[in-house]
């Protein structure tokens, strides 16, 4: 009798933890706790070509894997008992606050991940008190976002042969309130994206050129972005353009995608307003460095004289700690959005940035830092310092 009653009440529990592990993963699959797990939620969401698209890097992915593996080799050396009781984590860009040093990385094609596109993004950075970078491939133009909520914001540039929309493009985003250009430097031709190639993925038509370029391309088999791009972007783009780009705007131009002290110093003699150190998220040169670990040798060449900003594989608070200890200013956070926004539009958004936040004001606590000028190079200690201390 006892042995059926302790042989039922085995299958009871068996059964209950059964039901407890199902609601577990149901409640994990909707309630993501790190940025991370946005991504599982947005290939849920989104078509296999959009996700891919969204997530895919160049050839091997050699690139955009190392971004995020990199960080990892990276360790933080925490100092204690300080008074961690008040931690501010806000910063200035340029000359305006922002609430932390986690900014908003330039992406294409907002749409394909919610209908309200970056609309919904600039509404989210805008309410996390953080600055958006606005795609030149933006799904909505220029001045839909400009009047989507009030807010600053920077706009990204890309060059085309036809060098009259450049120039038109710099004057409306001036016109419509952008506080500055960034100028991407890293794509005189479009990375191999092999994933976009078998899908045969297909641009949407490009909203901020409409009017001013056809955006009609024989796609011949492949991806018809790939063709896109390549007809259209100026390959021969060069450091005399700088000068041709001041000449034609009032606002200050950052240049992104330089990861090389060499280029860096040049960036400084031009005038660049400030550098972003990047690699486009893996999509372009494939087997180009992992940014963070280029991030000092752009912060030594440029010696303090304008900001360094980091992008690529910034998914964790520790992340953002990492970057600014080894000298950036801040950090710019490209696919944790697309998929935050995939997943739940406008309050996905936020909640990754909120995410982010929070995870860096911890990680600040637990160091024993209670500003961002408290974050200092002795905090981490990075596989160079590990390789030098052998010698
Ligand atoms: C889907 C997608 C579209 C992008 N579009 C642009 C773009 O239009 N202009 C640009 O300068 N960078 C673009 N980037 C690169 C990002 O600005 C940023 O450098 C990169 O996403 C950072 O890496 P992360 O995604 O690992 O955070 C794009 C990145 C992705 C993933």
């Amino acid at each position: 009798m006892s042995l059926t009653l302790e042989l039922m009440n085995w299958v009871l529990d068996m059964v209950l933890q059964i039901i407890r592990e199902l609601l577990g993963k149901v409640t994990m699959s909707s309630e993501p706790v790190n940025v991370n797990e946005f991504k599982a939620l947005a290939e849920r969401a989104l078509p296999k070509m959009y996700f891919e698209f969204y997530a895919g890097g160049a050839e091997d992915e050699h690139t955009l894997k190392a971004n995020e593996e990199a960080y990892q080799r990276i360790t933080i050396r925490p100092r204690v008992l300080v008074d961690v009781s008040r931690i501010d984590m806000s910063t200035r860009m340029l000359g305006y606050s922002i609430s932390s040093p986690i900014m908003v990385a330039p992406s294409g094609l907002h749409k394909l991940a919610n209908p309200e596109g970056e609309l919904a993004t600039a509404r989210a950075a805008a309410a996390s008190n953080t600055i958006m970078i606005l795609s030149f491939g933006s799904s909505y133009s220029v001045e839909e976002v400009a009047a989507s909520c009030n807010a600053v914001r920077f706009f990204q540039l890309y060059v085309y042969k036809q060098r009259h929309v450049a120039a038109n493009l710099v004057e409306r985003a001036e016109r419509s309130g952008y506080k500055a250009i960034v100028l991407t430097v890293d794509c005189p031709r479009m990375g191999r994206r092999e994933a976009d190639i078998k899908n045969r993925m297909i641009v949407s038509k490009q909203k901020n050129v409409e009017g001013l370029v056809s955006t009609e391309v024989d796609a011949d088999g492949g991806s018809n972005l790939e063709a896109y791009v390549n007809s259209t972007l100026d390959p021969s783009l060069s450091w005399k353009d700088v000068a041709w780009l001041k000449s034609i705007t009032k606002l200050p131009i950052l240049l992104k995608g330089i990861i090389t002290h060499e280029d860096a110093r040049i960036a400084v003699e031009v005038g660049a307003a400030g550098v972003i150190v990047s690699n486009h998220g893996g999509r372009q040169l494939d087997y180009s460095p992992a940014t963070i670990n280029v991030v000092e040798e752009v912060v030594h060449a440029v010696k303090g004289k304008i900001p360094v900003i980091v992008d690529g594989g910034v998914r964790r608070g520790t992340d953002v700690f990492k970057a600014l200890a080894l000298g950036a200013q801040a950090v710019l956070v490209g696919r944790p959005i697309l998929y935050g926004l995939a997943a739940k539009g406008e309050h996905g958004v936020k909640q990754v940035i909120q995410m982010l936040k929070e995870e860096l004001e911890l990680a600040m606590a637990l160091a024993g830092c209670t500003s961002l000028k408290d974050i200092t190079r002795s905090h981490v200690r990075t596989e160079r310092d590990r390789c030098q201390s052998m010698l």
